[in-house]
């Protein structure tokens, strides 16, 4: 057993009666010291891992352990075997994203275990302690008597210090798209939440929620929990105990069989993440969920160019035109998507999305077998697919391949490499695919570890063919771009089209205030922001973008993503003063500032332009109106800027007036303080261009 500077061991030895029992207990400090882990193995009960951040309790002795199937749990009767630790202080780039260089510094503890008894099992406990937060895993060597696991639960505890106000949605195994209920954890009621019944069949088994799950404590603490590096297992479920105020792993299964994870030594888990910030902006500065996550396999992916779109797609949402050819009012023709494409070209937007354009739409949502029905080759007889790629390519934009498999995965499987191949012959490099409805084979659920592993299998094939995927209904973003930076964005989450046909009044003015501290410190997300028409008049009397158009606008910076869609129909676009900013802003960043925030309530970021030294700034508020000063001392020194200010009019609403907005013109500097109205519902958006 070694001992080193970061590693403090103490062993005691305790006598109860006749039999002697060991106490061993091994802590470890992140680089800077706020957080301190404590590893503890006592006598014969299960090892329990706590967390300290400044001497505060923030996850009480929580038990480490798994159920198998066929054998006997892996929990107590436990020797330690090893103990070793190391420190990280290392840089990597981005490729794309939110910032250029991320900053990857931790203290790593690594402890060994042996069972004490038959079968004798040893497993390791990695636990990475940053100055943020905490990543931790079970790691399984080969080893002599364990040729396949079966794993029927992992059983690894979160015993929170106090009923904390969460930000959470249901632990559904097929959808994240779910409105989040604002509660304390005492009364979280997933199973009480009615789920949507638009979309795939949901399945809510337990009172468990979806990561991130993100909460405040009584002292002002904020701390989210997730996961990451999810590769060849279950996507975790947390459940939740609200009299114990403590959440317990809860894989996803299947109906296929009684286990949840099958797997073969050697094998790691996905890292358990708990992110920690004194102030809600850090949880979206922090890079945690990246660090955790292995560096780039699949090398150069310059091929992948970050770009706004447009798309043949809003249409189809607002029941104006169709997905299928047969309704005799299709949305994707050769001549709506050049026209598109026109738009596109002079307006600064370099992608287009044509949804509907392949053989199969007939017969996709409601049907049972759904296999063999969608073609990701062949277009319908009214869309020149090559002659719109080549239309494109010549102005200068390049279309988006969309492949809704209906989760038929299995016929999804079978033409990927011809599906690629198309692609690739057309220089298309990226792909909008879909999973909507339940998973074939039936028993699979989205969420489990079949699904984990086909969305990884799509994503590495994607990128032989220099590919990259911006998956719907996808696998949660677990950090995985940087592995596989071809993962460039994804949906899991109620995106803007549940604003045109949800019939439950939409996504209420604060579900971006939660998203943007929840679902976004996963990873990118195709939203599909900029709906102008916001009373989705005349398509869609009903329903609403329940924002102001300002708040429109902010969401182009406040959502992290390489893709981002200007959804609306163009017509909506065309002589506008405030497209302006669409066009201007860039989706590509060299360095992100959370500027202020609390979640559920309001956010602003600053993001500086990829290549460039132009800020962009923007500003989101839930249902309150808000006043803030915003302090432009981000901007580099003795530099004046020329600030371009969208934002809300003092008689602005998101239900009453949403449409009234201002533009603003002005000269400044880093000394700069603008003082700024955001209405209910409402937001702000500031280019800077450097003078
Ligand atoms: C659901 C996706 O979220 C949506 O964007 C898409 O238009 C439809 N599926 C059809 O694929
Ligand atoms: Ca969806």
């Amino acid at each position: 057993m070694s001992k080193s500077s970061l590693v403090l061991i103490v062993l005691l030895a305790m006598f109860l009666g006749a039999c002697e029992e060991n106490h061993e207990q091994i802590e470890v400090e992140s680089p800077n010291g706020s957080l301190s882990l404590k590893f503890d193995v006592e006598g014969d009960q299960s090892p329990t891992y706590s967390l300290n951040y400044k001497g505060l309790s923030v996850i009480k002795p929580s038990e480490l352990g798994f159920s198998f199937q066929g054998e006997k749990d892996l929990a107590g009767e436990l020797d330690i075997v090893s103990i070793d630790e190391k420190s990280i202080n290392e840089k990597w780039e981005m490729p794309w994203g939110e910032k250029r260089e991320v900053s990857n510094i931790y203290n790593e503890l690594t402890v060994g275990l042996k069972e004490r008894k038959a079968p004798g099992r040893s497993f390791f406990v990695v636990f990475c302690l940053y100055d943020d937060g905490l990543g931790f895993r079970y790691e399984f060597p080969k080893q002599n008597g364990m040729d396949s696991v079966y794993i029927t639960e992992e059983n690894t505890e979160f015993r929170l210090n106090g009923d904390h106000k969460c930000f959470w949605g249901p632990g559904d195994w097929d959808i994240y798209e779910h409105l989040y209920t604002t509660s304390n954890f005492s009364e979280i009621d997933a199973q009480s939440y009615i789920p949507h019944t638009n979309l795939a069949q949901t399945n809510i088994p337990f009172n468990a929620v979806n990561t991130p799950i993100s909460m405040i404590t009584d002292e002002g603490l904020h701390l989210s929990f997730h996961e990451a590096n999810l590769s060849n297992y279950s996507g975790m479920t947390l459940l939740v105990d609200t009299a114990e105020l403590m959440m317990k792993s809860c894989l996803v299964g299947s109906n296929n069989h009684d286990y949840k994870v099958a797997l073969k030594p050697p094998f790691v888990t996905p890292w358990r993440s708990i992110q920690l910030s004194e102030d809600a902006g850090g949880l979206i500065e922090s890079d945690l969920i990246v660090n955790l996550n292995d560096p780039n396999k699949i090398g150069d992916v310059s091929w992948f160019v970050p770009k706004k779109y447009i798309g043949i797609w809003w249409d189809m949402h607002l029941n104006r035109k169709t997905w299928d050819l047969a309704s005799g009012n299709h949305g994707a023709t050769t001549e709506y998507a050049k026209e598109l494409i026109d738009f596109a070209a002079e307006h600064n937007i370099k992608g287009l999305l044509v949804e509907g354009w392949n053989t199969g739409w007939e017969h996709w949502i409601g049907f049972e077998d759904r296999e063999g029905v969608f073609d990701f080759v062949t277009p319908y007889p009214d869309y020149d697919l090559t002659e719109v790629a080549k239309y494109g390519k010549e102005k200068g934009v390049e279309l988006i391949m969309h492949h809704e498999t209906s989760a038929a995965t299995e016929t999804y499987t079978k033409q990927l490499d011809t599906a690629y191949a198309l692609m690739k012959s057309l220089g298309i490099h990226s792909v909008k695919t879909g999973y909507v409805g339940k998973i074939l084979p039936k028993g699979e659920y989205h969420h489990g570890q079949y699904m984990v592993k086909h969305y990884e299998d799509v994503l590495k094939k994607a990128a032989e063919n220099e590919v990259a995927v911006i998956a719907h209904e996808p696998i949660k973003a677990t950090g995985k771009r940087r592995t596989y930076p071809n993962a460039v964005a994804r949906e899991g989450l109620r995106g803007q089209e549940f604003n045109a046909w949800a019939g439950d009044g939409g996504n209420p003015p604060e579900h971006l205030p939660i998203v943007a501290f929840t679902r976004m410190l996963a990873g990118p997300i195709d939203f599909t922001p900029g709906i102008f028409n916001i009373k989705l008049d005349p398509y869609r009397p009903n329903n609403q973008v329940n924002t102001t158009i300002s708040q429109q606008l902010a969401l182009y910076v406040v959502i992290n993503s390489p893709v981002q869609m200007a959804a609306d129909l163009i017509t909506n676009y065309e002589g506008h003063p405030a497209f302006q900013f669409i066009e201007d802003v860039p989706v590509n960043w060299e360095q992100t500032k959370v500027l202020n925030g609390e979640i559920g309530d309001y956010v602003s970021i600053a993001r500086q332009e990829r290549g460039s030294e132009n800020w962009f700034v923007g500003g989101i508020t839930d249902e309150h109106a808000r006043k803030m000063d915003i302090s432009f001392d981000f901007l580099p020194k003795d530099q004046k800027y020329t600030a371009t200010i969208y934002h809300d009019a003092d008689d602005a609403h998101w239900d009453k007036n949403p449409l009234a907005y201002k533009i603003d013109t002005m000269e400044v500097d880093q000394n700069t303080v603008l003082p700024i109205k955001l209405a209910a519902g409402g937001g702000f958006a500031i280019s800077l261009i450097q003078k």
